[in-house]
Formats: C-alpha cells, structure tokens, sequence
C-alpha cells in the first residue's frame, strides 16, 4: 500500500497516466485519480505480456514496480526490461524477504514458503547483480528493494 501512495504522490497534478494492477485500487479511487489508471487484472506474467503486445516493441514505460508473485520475479524482469525505456527503472519489493537472506535456511519460525522464497531471492538478487542490461542495488529498507536502471 506504501508503494501505491508513493506513485500516487508522483502523479499527483500530472496528466501521465500508469498501469497498475493491484491492492491499492480502492485507495486510487477514494483519491480521485482512478481515471489516470489503466487497471489490469489477471496473471502477472499473461499481463505483462498483453501489455508487450500492446507496446509494440516495448520501451514504452519510465518506470515499474513489481510486487507480485515473488517467485516469478525473474519472468517479470525480462518482460520488464522491455516494457521500460532505456534510462528507466525497475523495483521489486520484499527481496531481503524479512532479512531471511542472510539468516541461516533453517532458522527457527521460517515455513516452507518463506524457505522457499529466500532462496528465490538470493538467486535473483545475484542474477540482477550479474545483469549486464541494468544497474543494480538492494536498498535495505523495511522488507528490501532491488532497483534497476536499466542500461541497455
Ligand atoms: C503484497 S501484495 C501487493 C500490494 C500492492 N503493491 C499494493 O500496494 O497494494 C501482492 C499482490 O500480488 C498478487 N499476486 C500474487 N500472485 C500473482 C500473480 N501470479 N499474478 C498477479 N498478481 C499476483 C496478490 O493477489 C496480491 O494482490
């Protein structure tokens, strides 16, 4: 919900319009901004895919922000880097997932899914690192930020 306020805050008194599919629907419209949203509803991947289609080769966006399912980050990174222009910047939330990145696996509470998704987020934080198409950096704020700016 954070995340939707913040992009709010930036539109705020601007005619550009986003996409957005989420949570934050009701909050965008009791704001009054709803008309600037094209909302999108359905499976990440398929979405972002409709969304490669309709942009005709891409480049179209300076800026998205995934907070999906986080186990298919990946597949959200290659559509996304291109969807956004060259120049343009890329989130992904929750990828310290609670700090379980640096803990040991079996740290006592963690469920499966959290098992499985600190490892997840190891992978693809390393493979955002290694990633020649972007510029990368894991902000350590509340659950992690991974921003990429994409270079090429
Ligand atoms: C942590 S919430 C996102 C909250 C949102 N950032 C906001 O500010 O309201 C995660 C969202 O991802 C959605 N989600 C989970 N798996 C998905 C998938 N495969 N495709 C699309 N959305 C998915 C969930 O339904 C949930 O709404």
């Amino acid at each position: 919900m954070r995340s939707t306020c913040w992009r709010r805050r930036c539109t705020r008194g601007s005619t550009s319009a986003f996409v957005s599919y989420e949570l934050g629907r009701p909050v965008i419209e009791k704001a009054g901004v709803a008309h600037k949203v094209d909302f999108r509803v359905g499976d990440g991947l398929a979405v972002l895919d409709g969304m490669l289609d309709d942009a005709g080769g891409g480049g179209a966006f300076d800026f998205a922000y995934a907070d999906a399912d986080k186990l298919q980050y990946g597949g959200y990174h290659e559509r996304l880097l291109r969807l956004v222009r060259v120049g343009g910047t890329i989130a992904y939330d929750n990828t310290l997932w609670g700090g379980s990145v640096a803990m040991p696996r079996d740290t006592p509470g963690s469920s499966e899914y959290d098992r499985l998704v600190r490892d997840y987020m190891l992978g693809f934080n390393a493979a955002v690192a290694a990633d020649d198409r972007v510029e990368a950096c894991v902000l350590p704020v509340a659950d992690g930020v991974t921003l990429c700016r994409r270079v090429k």
